[in-house]
């Protein structure tokens, strides 16, 4: 048997043969369309190759293309596990061509490979066109020898293909198989269409033509193919079965299911375990993509699906948890095509796993309470909206959970009655926060995060998204556009952008207009408004205009986004090394995650050693140097903690938390082999891998506050460019020393020693030649007051020579007192000393106060041994020495 996963390489390896590039499928989230839910085709990755706003390196292409379904325009959803052939998940496989092929290669193409690759009964197709394409019709003919009976022209939008509203679109042809007269239904177009006869395997798209949100069209800039073939249904085919749930990798999931529940896969169980073999798929590609159950958005779209298989899990009886234990055999099925299941496999399993047990504590309760509403309820009647209202805001039931439980018994849900209820609660809800006394313009914000929900954030797997501009707040109100020059904070329906917060700066980039190269406008700051639910990003327009309602895209500055994420996973890392190092007191207290530098806060007591130092920047460094990957996982706060994650103290955390991961430890820290070496609570954007972090270098330790130590480092380019810094201006100094590297340290000391000894030989030269020379005769002093008195006038000398100067006249003297001026720099530095024997009696203060008091100085202290002072000018010394005189002979007289 063909399996499905040969029949994609077969058709890959076709067009590849026949020159397309084979592309990687895109996420499912798109990034290039602000207004689609979810990737629901082949061509969605390549919307602007078609319209020439994008160009790429080759000019026709070949995808796999996994595809969601499910919430938006196409919700297949409610009829998944009912019917053959519908799925929220599929693979659709397309070639492309960009401008290159047209409808003359296209159908060949598609003749050959299902005719000789697949091997099908040409004798069993038909296709349709568009009732006016004559060319096609034409093709067919040539190509396949089609009669005109199995050529049939459609006049409906059936063979018109548009993606959405607006954006690329053409006629298209579609090739249908037919299963023989054995199976009920018509051809298509006939009344009995619909029937399960005659199967459509694959679209081909006509690309040529954008269509626009006024209704007008325009011609692509050349004509170009889009085809799809959904893989299960060509996998169905080709294996000999009727219903894609038969096929090998279906089958395989189906009876994993069976095998998890005890139960017969195909029993009277057999739709539980269809939809739980879909919804696997649809939920764990989801999650792979970075999509995480919510109330909002995609979130709840996958939340819908997940809490639609876990009450089919629970009908077959199963008690603990399902959905979980089923990954590995959708690993094993779909990895190897897919590697980001396989990478995402402890993600999407503990997702899961949290999700169903949360869900299975009001499940059964829920279930009661619909039966006895139920009960309540006359024959066939529908369930009231309010009832319907309570089990989604009490139970955790989506309206389509309690609509498919319905279903089984015949019985539906009063809608309106359902969204009315919803709309009352909402009301409730805006006019409790409205009286609560939220900052002024707070209100603003909650009105636009009613309105529009949450902000989807993208940014932990995409720096580029398009978006929708829902609202512009200028000056605290609500506008409809802003114009350049000017400036205003816009939301938008998803972002890349990275709000402020946890200690990570905001990201920088730049919006533009779609459609409309010329009107770039760069965003400055992103916070975050009502609760963190709203991303509200400061944009910046030199000219133009930007408008509610305009699509847009959005683009982080690369390069200032990676340095954050280096600074961001590397505080990490420090964290942990701190702990090591110091001891488990250490708590993080704060961190600054910028572009440029980083800085964290966390308690300990004293400064840290420079061995501490060293080991802390040596580990950091080595978990670099070991490249491993950093994991993000989305867990409840508590089994956060039973992991030993590492919380922010006093932070206030909600149902789910990101675990970040990184590093294995060595071993050489505290016999914990081959475990993880971080594990923090972190809602921040961290490198893929630590090795992505370059080199991490201390710049300071300081004190921050009491018990609380600041350790700023840099990371990547910054740290090198600190280094090379550091290493130029010490090779200045080397340079100027004329001496290796090596060796500075010990030139420098060997300088300083000398000059240390130099400029003691100077003072004390310089005391030698103030006083006259080293030869001079000892300066004779005067009696005053019956002690001997030394007085002199120096030039040469600076005020700080003079308590040495004194100390030695002192010396000399034996007994006595002496006052010095000396003039420096055009002021006068006074200082009076007086021998130990006299300062009971005599205070050189006093003497030296009348000195400086005649020089027209204040003040001036010290002991009464020594004291100095100044004044401004020493042209009065005479008169100064006589003052000092006069004290010395009223003291002692
Ligand atoms: N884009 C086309 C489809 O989805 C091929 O059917």
């Amino acid at each position: 048997m063909t399996s499905l996963a040969d029949i994609r390489s077969t058709f890959l390896d076709f067009f590849a043969r026949n020159g397309h590039e084979v592309v990687s499928s895109s996420p499912l989230v798109p990034r290039n369309d602000p207004t689609l839910m979810f990737t629901n085709s082949g061509m969605v990755q390549f919307k602007n190759v078609f319209t020439g706003l994008e160009s790429r390196p080759y000019k026709r292409a070949t995808t796999a293309q996994k595809c969601v379904r499910a919430g938006g325009k196409h919700n297949d959803l409610d009829n998944v596990g009912y019917t053959a052939r519908h799925h929220t998940f599929f693979e659709m496989l397309g070639n492309f061509s960009f401008g290159d092929y047209f409808k003359e290669n296209a159908i060949p193409f598609a003749w050959e490979l299902l005719t000789k690759d697949f091997g099908i009964d040409g004798s069993r197709l038909l296709v349709t066109v568009y009732h006016t394409d004559d060319d096609a019709a034409n093709i067919w003919k040539k190509v396949a020898g089609l009669s005109d009976d199995r050529i049939i022209r459609i006049p409906t939008n059936d063979n018109f293909w548009m993606m959405g509203p607006t954006g690329p679109c053409g006629p298209c042809t579609e090739i249908f198989y037919d299963h023989g007269p054995s199976v009920w239904g018509g051809p298509p177009g006939s009344a009995d269409q619909d029937g399960d006869r005659f199967i459509e395997i694959w679209n081909l798209v006509f690309m040529q033509f954008e269509q626009f949100e006024d209704g007008s069209r325009q011609g692509l800039p050349r004509p170009s193919i889009d085809t799809g073939m959904g893989l299960e249904r060509i996998g169905a085919l080709l294996q000999g079965k009727h219903d894609n749930y038969d096929t090998d990798l279906m089958r395989a999931l189906i009876e994993a299911s069976a095998h998890a529940t005890h139960s017969d896969p195909d029993g009277p169980g057999k739709i539980h375990h269809r939809v739980i073999a879909d919804h696997l798929r649809s939920t764990s590609f989801l999650i792979a993509d970075g999509v995480m159950p919510s109330n909002e958005g995609r979130g709840y779209v996958l939340r819908r699906i997940m809490r639609r298989a876990m009450r089919h899990a629970a009908m077959l009886g199963a008690k603990d948890p399902v959905m979980h234990r089923l990954v590995p055999a959708l690993v094993q099925q779909m990895g190897a095509a897919y590697p980001e299941l396989s990478r995402g496999q402890a993600l999407i399993t503990d997702t899961l796993k949290r999700e169903e047990t949360k869900f299975r504590e009001t499940l059964d309760r829920g279930l009661r309470l619909l039966d006895d509403e139920l009960a309540r309820l006359p024959e066939g009647a529908d369930l009231p909206g309010d009832a319907a209202f309570r089990l989604y805001g009490t139970y955790g039931f989506p309206l389509d959970l309690t609509q498919d439980a319905l279903r089984e018994k015949g019985r539906s849900v009063d809608v309106a009655g359902f969204e009315a209820a919803m709309n009352e609660e909402k009301a409730r809800a805006r006019a409790s926060w409205a009286g609560s006394g939220e900052a002024k313009d707070a209100a603003v914000w909650f009105d636009l995060a009613e309105t529009f929900g949450a902000t989807e954030f993208l940014g932990y797997d995409t720096e580029k998204a398009e978006a929708q501009v829902l609202a512009i707040v200028e000056n605290g109100q609500s506008v409809e556009a802003v114009d350049g020059p000017g400036s205003a904070w816009i939301v938008v329906n998803q972002t890349p952008f990275y709000a402020e917060s946890g200690g990570q700066v905001a990201d920088q980039g730049y919006l533009r207009r779609l459609n409309d190269h010329d009107s770039v406008a760069t965003i400055s700051d992103v916070q975050k408004f009502a609760d963190g639910r709203l991303f509200a990003h400061r944009v910046t327009l030199d000219t133009g205009r930007l408008a509610v309602g305009d699509a847009v895209g959005l683009e982080v500055d690369h390069g200032r986004r990676s340095a954050i994420r280096a600074n961001h996973s590397a505080t990490h890392l420090l964290n942990e090394a701190l702990r090591l190092a110091l001891g488990e007191h250490v708590a993080q207290r704060g961190s600054l995650n910028a572009p440029d530098r980083l800085r964290f806060d966390f308690s300990h007591g004293q400064a840290l050693t420079s061995d501490e130092l060293a080991q802390v920047e040596g580990e950091v460094n080595s978990y670099i140097r070991q490249n491993g990957p950093v994991e993000t996982r989305v867990m409840t706060p508590d089994d956060a903690r039973d992991l030993g994650a590492q919380a922010l103290f006093g932070e206030k955390y909600g149902d789910e938390v990101r675990v970040v991961s990184m590093g294995t430890r060595d071993g050489s820290g505290k016999g914990s082999e081959g475990r993880t070496y971080s594990l923090e609570l972190c809602g921040g954007t961290h490198v893929q891998r630590l090795g992505d972090i370059g080199a991490f270098v201390v710049l300071s330790d300081s004190a921050s506050s009491a018990g609380v130590r600041r350790v700023e480092a840099l990371t990547g380019q910054a740290a090198l460019d600190h280094l090379r810094a550091r290493e130029r201006a010490l090779q200045e100094v080397a340079g100027l020393l004329k001496a290796p590297l090596s060796e500075v340290g010990a030139r420098v000391k060997s300088l300083m020693d000398e000059r240390r000894s130099l400029q003691n030989e100077v003072a004390q030269l310089r005391r030698e030649r103030a006083l006259g020379g080293p030869a001079r005769e000892a300066q004779p002093s005067r009696e005053v007051g019956g002690v001997p008195f030394r007085a002199q006038v120096l030039s040469g000398v600076t005020g700080k020579d003079l308590p040495a100067l004194i100390d030695g006249m002192k010396a000399e003297m034996g007994s006595g007192a002496v006052l010095l001026i000396a003039e420096d720099q055009g002021k006068a530095a006074v200082a009076a000393g007086v021998t130990p024997d006299l300062a009971p009696k005599l205070s050189a203060v006093d003497i030296l106060r009348a000195a400086v008091a005649e020089l027209g100085g204040k003040g001036g202290g010290g002991r009464p041994d020594l004291a100095q002072g100044g004044a401004a000018s020493a042209a009065n010394a005479e008169a100064a020495i006589k003052a000092a005189e006069a004290v010395i002979e009223g003291v002692l007289a």
